[in-house]
């Protein structure tokens, strides 16, 4: 039985953790090394952005827009590199996004970046510019949309550099089966609006301040590092209603503060967008001196102790993915 938690917070004093890569925090369970990708792995199409060949595209944005109207499933596969552009996917059918990496395992080690920021427009000297086909200024303000289903990106860091003082998003993620593994999501204030459908995260670095995962999706965060970089809360889950699937799984991950941020300072595990919002933290790793909200359960790390939590949530079991997810969980790839 889980039971909510819906107006109380706990405060967490982080301390900065200039290592997030997430074996360091999780010595129980392995976050090992793994094959390369440094090849197109399939008949993607190709983005390369310095050099781009007669066959390659300079940015992902014009690959995207080379997928055309079908539904067969694409792939992508990107050079390393680092691309300023801000890109919304609406492909039609299943979609699969490379980055280019020497360890596919460990997202410390990713070489693709998208960014925007600031300036990143010749049209604009804000971030924020608003896309015609969706409605609404969080996901307009995204590096990258993901708008549709059976999508999953690899070994990419997205960033959204505008920093304090605004709402502005690195990943909207609306879809059902939405997967990123290994990626780096990196931003401020709404950092990662995982907003509807099944998702799946496997060890990617999630950094922000405040509201930084955020909507109405389920989803599954494994062997994530989920690190702040200013003051606020971590989560905003917008589960709709007491029947709405929503919900915010961290497992096995760390919570914890980004490199650089050392001041300590006020950070909540989550506060609820709307009443039945929904988040458990399970076999995670709290940083010091934690009194997260929510459901928590086998957790670790000297923040983990419950015995001066103010409104604690118990729950008898960890959450599974048919669980979170019902039926099938055959489109993420779970050993990764
Ligand atoms: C998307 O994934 C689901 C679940 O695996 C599958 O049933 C469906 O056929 C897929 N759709 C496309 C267009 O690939
Ligand atoms: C953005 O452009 C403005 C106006 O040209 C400039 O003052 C500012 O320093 C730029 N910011 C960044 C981050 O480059």
């Amino acid at each position: 039985m889980h039971t909510l938690i819906l107006f109380f917070f706990g405060l967490v004093a982080l301390v900065a953790d200039a290592s997030p890569t997430p074996s360091a925090n999780h010595p129980s369970r392995t976050i090992e090394k793994r094959s390369a990708r440094t090849a197109n792995p399939g008949s993607c199409l190709e983005v390369q952005g310095t050099s781009p060949s007669y066959s390659q595209y300079s940015t992902l944005a014009f690959a995207v827009a080379a997928l055309g109207s079908g539904t067969t499933s694409k792939c992508i596969s990107m050079w390393p590199g680092t691309y300023t552009e801000r890109v919304m996917i609406q492909y039609g059918g299943a979609l699969s996004i490379y980055g280019y990496s020497v360890n596919t395992g460990i997202q410390a080690d990713n070489q693709v970046t998208i960014s925007v920021g600031k300036n990143y427009s010749s049209y604009s000297s804000y971030s924020r510019v608003v896309l015609s086909r969706v409605d609404g200024k969080l996901d307009a303000s995204s590096a990258l949309h993901l708008y549709g289903d059976n999508y999953s990106v690899w070994n990419i860091n997205i960033k959204n550099t505008y920093g304090a003082g605004a709402q502005a998003v690195a990943v909207t993620s609306t879809g059902n089966y939405i997967a990123m593994y290994a990626c780096g999501i990196y931003g401020y204030q709404d950092t990662l609006y995982a907003k509807s459908g099944y998702q799946y995260y496997s060890r990617c670095y999630v950094e922000g301040a405040d509201d930084f995962i955020f909507g109405n999706a389920a989803a599954w965060f494994g062997d994530c590092t989920i690190a702040c970089n200013g003051g606020g809360s971590i989560t905003a889950n917008n589960r709709a209603s007491a029947s709405d699937p929503a919900w915010y799984i961290f497992d096995t991950s760390t919570i914890t503060a980004a490199s650089g941020w050392t001041t300590t300072a006020a950070n909540y595990l989550g506060q609820p967008w709307g009443i039945y919002s929904r988040v458990i933290f399970q076999k995670c790793n709290l940083a010091v001196g934690a009194t997260p909200i929510y459901e928590e359960y086998e957790n670790t790390g000297a923040g983990s102790a419950t015995t001066s939590r103010l409104y604690e949530t118990t729950a008898t079991a960890a959450v599974t993915y048919s669980t979170l997810w019902g039926g099938s969980s055959s489109w993420a790839d779970l050993t990764f």
